[in-house]
């Protein structure tokens, strides 16, 4: 079967005051309408064939959760012990997902992602999860990069992305079919430093012949076309680098950003776990094994807090990557709000449900949530008012928030 599971169980201290550890991002109704949480859940239920869909959060979530998503099971909801971040929140999912469903194709969604082509989202899933279902591989989504940013992770290609196929004689040029997986050229690469013990001809082989399902899916109205959906062996992952090597990535036009979402086989993922985070492994098993939760809780409280991208992808022995092919941003901080935002002719976003008046100012955010709020003759700044705190911040300061909430904290 094909199961998504939503992670929704971040601070997203990013977002404060607007997102506190009461009631983080995904709970937020950013621009009106929905939360980010109902749009993923929304979004995973337009993935073709997907049998389930399962959400990990922490325990102060549960309640939020449960009301935002009235059609969740509650068997589906897992919540963890205490926090850890996305390496053992995803263990402690796999774990159940092992005793549910055997092996499964799994779909990993963050909760704060802005995807508002849901039909090319759901094709590109559905690309991944078949991928997913015939390689051993962790199945990562790329998105082309445009600046240097440092909060993302960093995928480097292990040849540059595949071209365009020559058109076939078939009679419909704007829709070439195009495999799935890049051609087998990576099978004589020396580089390729995974595949492991499997006969990568062989992968290469079955991919390709689900690749010639997918060329036929291909010709529907949503494909981005151009091979841009074929996967592409993934040489290393960079989680979060710093500015100088967030630069040299983007200047060499290997790379692409990591968008979060992942598809794998849930045995796949349970082997990487196996070879790389023993301690993760180890819990996945005892859960699998159907072991109560007083029984594995101890291990649980003596991982370390981290996160799947460091813990698991940049050590992982074989990853793909299909290109995302459709607009994306993650929503976690206060720039993406500012860069998705609805805008006036002077470039104000202005969100919140309090009253709010803006005046001789341009490039600024105001979000008025519980008190009115008066903004004269300012640029360039994001201006924050909940009943949780004030923010003031130039646009080029916010890298630095998280430390200075911590300073904030310890006057608390
Ligand atoms: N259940 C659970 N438990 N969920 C968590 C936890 C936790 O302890 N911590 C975070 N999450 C959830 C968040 O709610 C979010 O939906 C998702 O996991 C990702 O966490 P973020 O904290 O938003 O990660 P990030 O944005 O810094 O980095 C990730 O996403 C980037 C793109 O959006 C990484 O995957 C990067 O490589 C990637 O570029
Ligand atoms: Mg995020």
């Amino acid at each position: 079967p094909r199961v998504a599971v939503i992670l929704a169980g971040g601070e997203g201290r990013r977002l404060w005051p607007a997102s506190t550890p009461q009631r983080p991002k995904q709970f937020l109704r950013l621009f009106g309408g929905r939360t980010l949480l109902e749009a993923t859940w929304e979004r995973a239920r337009a993935v073709p064939d997907l049998e389930d869909v399962w959400v990990v959060t922490g325990a102060p979530y549960a309640e939020l959760t449960r009301s935002a998503l009235p059609d969740l099971p509650a068997e589906h909801l897992v919540i963890e012990p205490s926090a850890k971040n996305t390496a053992p929140a995803l263990a402690l999912v796999t774990g159940y997902l092992s005793r549910r469903y055997g092996d499964a194709a799994v779909l990993v969604l963050p909760a704060d992602h802005y995807i508002p082509d849901v039909a090319a989202f759901a094709a590109a899933a559905d690309r991944a999860l078949a991928v997913a279902a015939s390689q051993d591989a962790l199945v990562t989504f790329g998105i082309e990069p445009t600046r240097p940013e440092t909060q993302y992770g960093y995928i480097e290609l292990d040849e540059p992305a595949p071209p365009a196929p020559p058109a076939p004689p078939a009679p419909s040029p704007a829709t070439p079919a195009s495999p799935a997986v890049a051609a087998p050229a990576s099978r004589q690469d020396g580089r390729v430093a995974g595949g492991g013990a499997g006969d990568p001809a062989a992968d290469h082989g079955a991919a390709s012949r689900m690749g010639s399902r997918d060329g036929a899916a291909a010709s529907g109205p949503v494909s981005a076309g151009g091979g841009a959906d074929r996967a592409c062996r993934v040489r290393r992952f960079v989680e979060k680098p710093g500015p100088e090597q967030a630069a040299a990535f983007l200047a060499s036009g290997r790379y692409l950003w990591n968008s979060g979402m992942f598809a794998w086989r849930n045995a796949v993922f349970r082997a990487e776990l196996e070879a790389v985070a023993p301690e993760l492994a180890r819990l996945a098993r005892r859960v699998a094994a159907g072991e109560a939760q007083a029984a594995w809780e101890p291990d649980w409280h003596a991982l370390p807090a981290i996160s799947v991208d460091y813990a698991v992808l940049e050590r992982a022995r074989s990853i793909y990557c299909i290109r995302a092919g459709f607009a994306w941003d993650d929503l976690g901080s206060w720039l993406a709000v500012d860069r998705h935002g609805p805008r006036d002719a002077h470039g104000n976003v202005v969100l919140g449900g309090a009253p709010a008046v803006v005046q001789r100012s341009s490039g600024v955010t105001v979000l008025a949530e519980d008190v009115p709020a008066v903004v004269m003759g300012v640029r360039d700044l994001i201006l924050a008012a909940t009943r949780d705190g004030v923010l003031v911040a130039g646009k080029d300061s916010l890298a630095g928030l998280r430390q200075a909430l911590d300073a904030l904290a310890a006057r608390l």
